[in-house]
């Protein structure tokens, strides 16, 4: 009887720790991919909203648009990243002008601004790769 009990309790055990493995090993990019783009949208609605608006449509000769923009889906995630750190005014985007000054948003932590991008590039119609807390720092630490 002992020994059923045994066997009965080194199996669950077995059977728990294999399947937290499991959990955890499956797609942990995935999940902190996820969490970042959830934190990043809480951010957005704080800090970005007024000016690009809830469906990243922006504001005609006033607000660019992030939808479908490609500066904001594209490969140069440093070009993103001082953007948000130094605002923006003046610039031709995709053959429009924006009349409207982006403020710098020094102010915001390297994880809000790797959570904030990582939610606009995968945002309505976007879809590009997350951008990480080191890549903030590198950036931000070269603009000092
Ligand atoms: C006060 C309004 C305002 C706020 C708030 C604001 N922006 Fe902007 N943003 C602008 C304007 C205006 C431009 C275009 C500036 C230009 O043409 O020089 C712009 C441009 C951009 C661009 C460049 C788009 C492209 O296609 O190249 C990005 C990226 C961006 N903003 C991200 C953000 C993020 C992220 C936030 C929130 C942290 C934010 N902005 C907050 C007004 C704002």
């Amino acid at each position: 009887m002992k020994a059923i009990k045994f066997g009965v309790v080194v199996l669950t055990a077995f059977l728990l720790i294999n399947s937290q493995n499991s959990v955890a090993g499956e797609q942990p990019a995935q999940s902190s991919l996820k969490a970042s783009i959830a934190r990043g949208k809480e951010l957005y609605l704080v800090q970005c909203l007024a000016c690009h608006q809830v469906d990243g449509g922006g504001v005609p000769h006033l607000n660019a648009p992030l939808d479908g923009s490609a500066n904001v889906k594209g490969i140069d995630k440093a070009k993103l990243i001082k953007i948000v750190l130094n605002g923006l005014k003046g610039e031709e985007i995709e053959g429009e002008n924006y009349s409207n000054v982006m403020a710098p948003h020094k102010e915001l932590t390297d994880q809000q601004i790797a959570d904030i991008l990582t939610y606009v590039r995968n945002a309505w119609s976007n879809k590009a790769s997350q951008v990480t807390v080191a890549e903030v720092k590198t950036v931000r630490a070269k603009l000092k």
